[in-house]
């Protein structure tokens, strides 16, 4: 997956961060499992921005590609805490309090913080509440790579993984259609996302044609 933000015309500090969130940090997802590693923090990124672009406050979208890549590093360390892990990995980041200001750093760091679901109602700013969101995989293929890569050393052949995979797609149905109970933004933009992970989840051959395309 690649990642979608523009940074040519960015101030210089931001520019030196991003370019430091590319080089040092999206590279340590590398040793986590496929499902939970790269691939899943560059589509929290990509959807950081997407959302940024569709709230109706002003947001400064580097603080988003920021808080979008550290969010889930302290899973590298630990997963009860790991928002708790994350926040304190980022801000120990010599290289991010050079080039942000203490402010960005604390709404960041909070925004990590608060990233996973119990906190839901209760993110301390728009930038949380956009992390929370963009956290949640809505890409119709990049849902169906995680459920595979999941499943990669499960003990069953391809085609019960393929047909484990169809299953589970249909329970994450429930999840899809729960617009309150889960989305901090609630934008009618989610609900034509939603529509669209939908309608690939419901659909067994549309799920083995993506299977079938990832490259091994
Ligand atoms: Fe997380
Ligand atoms: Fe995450």
């Amino acid at each position: 997956m690649i990642i979608t933000y523009k940074d040519d015309k960015l101030p210089e500090n931001e520019i030196k961060i991003v370019n430091h969130v590319k080089d040092y940090i999206i590279p340590l997802y590398e040793d986590l499992d496929l499902a939970h590693g790269s691939l899943h923090i560059k589509e929290t990124i990509n959807n950081s921005i997407i959302y940024a672009g569709l709230v109706k406050e002003e947001i400064n979208t580097t603080l988003c590609f920021v808080a979008a890549a550290y969010h889930d590093i302290g899973l590298l360390h630990e997963r009860k805490f790991h928002e708790y892990t994350s926040a304190q990995i980022f801000l120990n980041d010599i290289v991010a309090q050079t080039h942000l200001t203490e402010y960005e750093m604390k709404i960041i760091a909070d925004a990590i913080a608060d990233h996973r679901s119990h906190n839901f109602g209760k993110r301390r700013s728009i930038y949380g509440q956009i992390l929370a969101d963009a956290d949640h995989t809505t890409d119709p293929e990049t849902s169906v790579r995680r459920m595979w890569f999941y499943r990669s050393e499960w003990k069953m052949n391809d085609e019960q993984k393929i047909q484990d995979v169809i299953e589970y797609a249909q329970k994450l149905i429930g999840w899809v259609d729960a617009p309150l109970s889960r989305w901090e933004l609630n934008l009618p933009e989610q609900i034509v996302i939603r529509d669209k992970l939908r309608e690939v989840l419901l659909d067994p051959v549309k799920i083995r044609d993506i299977i079938n395309h990832i490259e091994t």
